[in-house]
């Protein structure tokens, strides 16, 4: 049997060359921007898989759409943008990426923890705007600090390892983990998130965003939380609760934030994005060159085994 792909989001051009060289891949069709109208019109035609990163929302009406449709490929992680219910029930295989991106996202994390302890990007301002302001930018150390991860995945473990080497102490809370399998990772475990709030001067959020996790960083967590800690997200929008989070900055429990990701993306420019203790990025902590040329690799390749009936290494759904 042959097939035809198409891709409604942008990705790396490696991911393209092994699709269009498979031999029993006929059509490779790019159209990233679409409407969901006009990609539903397309997936009418007859595609037999479909790939895609976040912009893209894989709702039960699109899949509905889609006679031919046998795989979803996410080129990325979050599958959060994916009707993986209506995929189930119409027996379509999702699969993602998750290990192509883990040192990005965790360098990503440091990133935003180095510039909210140090006030980078203000002092950076600051320069700019021609000024000399030493005294403004008074920063905290990490070193002897403890870090808590709020979820031990792939990334959460990878910022652990990081963290390690700065000399801080890690803490993970992860109710799917074992506090053997917590310890092999690289984290003190912590069987109750209250507990790691209070002890953390830095928390971070590894979960992927679900009805389990959405708000939990809510004002009963904020309440908790150690004063002056900083937190950071470069997980999921929707997880931390932002008008929590913006009371506990305002009234200065946080001391600061690192944010890649915004429950609506993109956020505008915000309370929260605008406040000045935080440091916020278009949810680009996945976005280097290398980590997308791995993604796109990696979804060519599950996306054609799952298309011949081969054995998959990401299979979501
Ligand atoms: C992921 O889930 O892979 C990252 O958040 C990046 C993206 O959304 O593409």
């Amino acid at each position: 049997m042959t097939w035809r792909i198409f891709i409604s989001d942008r990705i790396h051009e490696d991911g393209l060359a092994r699709l269009r060289e498979a031999e029993d891949v006929t059509e490779v069709v790019l159209k990233p921007g679409l409407t969901a109208a006009e990609l539903a019109r397309e997936l009418a035609q007859g595609y037999h898989a479909l790939v895609v990163r976040s912009r893209t929302k894989v709702t039960r009406e699109l899949l509905e759409a889609a006679p031919a449709l046998r795989v979803v490929g996410r080129a990325g992680v979050g599958v959060d943008n994916i009707d993986l219910e209506a995929a189930r029930e119409r027996g379509i295989v999702v699969v993602n990426a998750p290990e192509a991106t883990t040192d990005a996202v965790a360098e990503h994390t440091l990133a935003l923890l180095f510039a909210v302890a140090r006030h980078i990007p203000q002092a950076d301002a600051s320069m700019k705007a021609g000024r000399w302001e030493k005294k403004a930018f008074m920063g905290v150390e990490l070193a002897g600090k403890t870090l808590g991860i709020i979820g031990v995945g792939r990334i959460g473990a990878a910022v652990a390892r990081r963290a390690r080497g700065l000399g801080m102490q890690t803490l993970g809370y992860d109710p799917y983990l074992s506090a053997e399998a917590l310890a092999a990772r690289g984290v003190e475990p912590v069987t109750d998130l209250a507990a790691l709030l209070a002890r953390s001067d830095v928390v971070s959020v590894h979960v992927p965003l679900t009805p389990e996790t959405r708000g939990l960083l809510n004002a009963a967590a904020f309440a908790r939380i150690k004063p002056g800690a900083i937190v950071l997200s470069t997980a999921r929008g929707g997880v931390i609760d932002e008008e929590a989070l913006l009371a506990a900055l305002e009234d200065g429990r946080v001391a600061g934030a690192g944010l890649d990701v915004f429950e609506h993306e993109p956020p505008g420019a915000t309370r929260l994005v605008t406040h000045p203790r935080v440091v916020a990025t278009p949810h680009v902590a996945a976005q280097t060159r290398e980590a997308q040329a791995r993604v796109a690799r990696d979804i060519a390749d599950e996306v054609l085994a799952a298309l011949r009936g081969r054995p998959l290494r990401w299979r979501v759904v």
